[in-house]
């Protein structure tokens, strides 16, 4: 008998430009699973709206992005551990009548740094530049590969702090400013959306010299200006584009119990970009 393929969606607002339908499309075909994968434009006051009426049509799972991934958190009937800590949720599954809500950025972001950059986070001191919603989403599973200590810069510092605070007891995670910072890290992670204005949070040069492995969650066609700013003082530098893949294909395995190989889908993207 042939199946109905399962669907699933990303919904956002914006969503057109969503590159998730392409990346589930290529993991789909890769590993032989038959499912469709579209956007859906939510309104922005009718998200919950739009994940019952896709309930409805039975479609199986959703990823959720800007600005509905606090609002996917609070609609969620049950949140995965790594989701209650992001505070937030891209990643919906609908089963048996349950909306289950997890968060797949934070592993993405890990997954692309430890095995596509190789660079090992266990031992390591790192400094996570940014205090908001993609700061937050990344922390505890930074945190799990145990680095000896996590340092959270902000501009608005009390923001910083206060994250760190709600950190403070699953591991060494401390605030700073950003002129504060006069020491090298040996990971430098960009989760402030200040490469979207063309600008580069207000560090030290010292902070990502010495070989530091200088990361932006951000990406484009050419490098950001704090990967450009990070090179320049001696910093090994990686883009966000490999996180997005990533994050994807861990949304894939929750949904379908299968690991996409990610190289030819972050090659083509790359290559497109
Ligand atoms: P996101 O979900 O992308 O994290 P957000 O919650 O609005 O979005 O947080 C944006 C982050 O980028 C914040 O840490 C913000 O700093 P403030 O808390 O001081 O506002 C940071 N940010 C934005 N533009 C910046 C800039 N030009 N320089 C430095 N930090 C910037």
């Amino acid at each position: 008998m042939i199946g109905v393929p399962d669907r699933y969606t990303v919904i956002g607002n914006p969503i057109a430009h969503s590159k998730s339908p392409e990346i589930h499309a290529r993991f789909a075909a890769q590993t032989g699973q038959e499912l469709t994968y579209e956007r859906v434009l939510a309104p922005l006051d009718g998200f919950a709206r739009t994940v019952r009426d896709l309930i409805v049509q039975g479609v199986k799972g959703a990823n959720v992005t800007l600005p509905f991934k606090l609002e996917a958190y609070a609609l969620a009937d049950s949140l995965t551990e790594r989701a209650k800590a992001a505070g937030a949720v891209n990643t919906l599954s609908f089963e048996g009548g349950i909306i289950g809500g997890d968060n797949t950025d934070g592993a993405g972001l890990v997954r692309d740094i430890v095995v596509n950059a190789g660079v090992s986070i266990k031992g390591k001191s790192v400094l996570l530049l940014g205090a908001g919603g993609a700061a937050r989403g990344v922390l505890l599973p930074i945190l799990n590969e145990h680095p000896v200590e996590i340092v959270i810069a902000n501009r608005t510092v009390g923001k910083a702090a206060e994250l760190a605070a709600q950190f403070s007891n699953r591991g060494p995670v401390t605030s700073s400013s950003f002129e504060a910072l006069q020491r090298r890290f040996d990971i430098v992670i960009n989760a402030t959306s200040a490469s979207l204005a063309d600008d580069v949070p207000p560090i030290a040069p010292l902070v990502v010299g010495g070989n530091a492995f200088a990361y932006d969650m951000m990406y484009g066609k050419a490098p950001t200006v704090f990967m450009r700013f990070a090179e320049q003082h001696g910093a090994r530098v990686r883009d966000g584009l490999g996180m997005l893949v990533e994050q994807a294909a861990e949304s894939f395995f929750i949904w379908r119990g299968v690991r996409p190989d990610t190289a030819p889908v972050y090659a083509d993207l790359r290559a497109k970009l």
